[in-house]
């Protein structure tokens, strides 16, 4: 298998094309071929053990869209105009905690890893949460999940631009009563699940109002 042959110049044209699109045009749809390549790239993303703490609701339900609006300030011209709207959910402690069913059942029957090799890893994977990381409350359990769906985030955004989609990450949502409407409208079990971020995808309406702006490029790296 080869990975591919574009250039360093091209994957770095492909990030200044990447913004975060305020509006989209509402006219112009991604093919199903599309969002599912971009949604490939998330399922392909790392994870921590590789135990996918994510799962991703893609919102196309007008109404459903409608009822995210007033919860979500961040999103409300992305909901109108973007073709295709995502939430990044995230693992609550029931499922990522060490001894969880969720994590045995990963272990098992997606790695099908033999009972010895699960027993060691049940062990490291326990020292890993309660020793190394201080994983010690549901909170920061979320929080340690958050990160690695972040990453399938990143990775999905890059990829979209690669292709010349747009895209748009969204935190600008009220978390308490996000988390109420998904247990009430979408079927989310928010005793297992929590929302970490949106991410519209479309193609933009115009071309970003501003240049990009960064830090100097030395104020962000040190070499020692
Ligand atoms: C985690 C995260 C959350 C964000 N939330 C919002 C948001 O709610 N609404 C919005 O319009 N932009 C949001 N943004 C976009 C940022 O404002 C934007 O990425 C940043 O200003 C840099 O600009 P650029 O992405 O166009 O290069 C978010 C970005 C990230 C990474």
């Amino acid at each position: 298998m080869s990975t591919t042959n574009i250039t360093k110049e091209e994957v770095l044209e492909a990030f200044q094309f990447r913004h975060a699109t305020k509006e989209f045009d509402a006219t112009k749809h991604l093919s199903d071929d599309e969002i599912n390549f971009i949604l490939k790239t998330a399922h392909l993303s790392p994870s921590s053990f590789g135990f996918e703490p994510w799962h991703f609701v893609v919102v196309q339900d007008k109404e459903l869209r409608e009822a995210l609006k007033p919860l979500a300030w961040g999103a409300p011209l992305k909901l109108d105009t973007a073709s295709h709207f995502i939430l990044g959910l995230s693992m609550k402690s029931p499922m990522t905690k060490w001894d969880s069913e969720y994590i045995n059942h990963m272990m098992k029957d997606v790695k099908q890893l033999p009972e010895d090799v699960i027993e060691m890893y049940s062990k490291f994977y326990r020292e890993f949460q309660e020793r190394d990381f201080n994983l010690d409350t549901d909170k920061k359990l979320f929080d340690w999940a958050s990160k690695q769906t972040y990453i399938a985030l990143g990775n999905m955004m890059t990829a979209a631009a690669l292709v010349g989609i747009d895209s748009c990450p969204i935190e600008g949502f009220h978390e308490e009563k996000l988390e109420k409407l998904l247990q009430d409208k979408f079927d989310v079990d928010t005793t297992k699940y929590g929302l970490s971020y949106m991410v519209a995808f479309g193609y933009r309406k115009e071309e970003p109002a501003r240049a990009k702006s960064r830090r100097n490029f030395k104020d962000i790296v040190s070499w020692k």
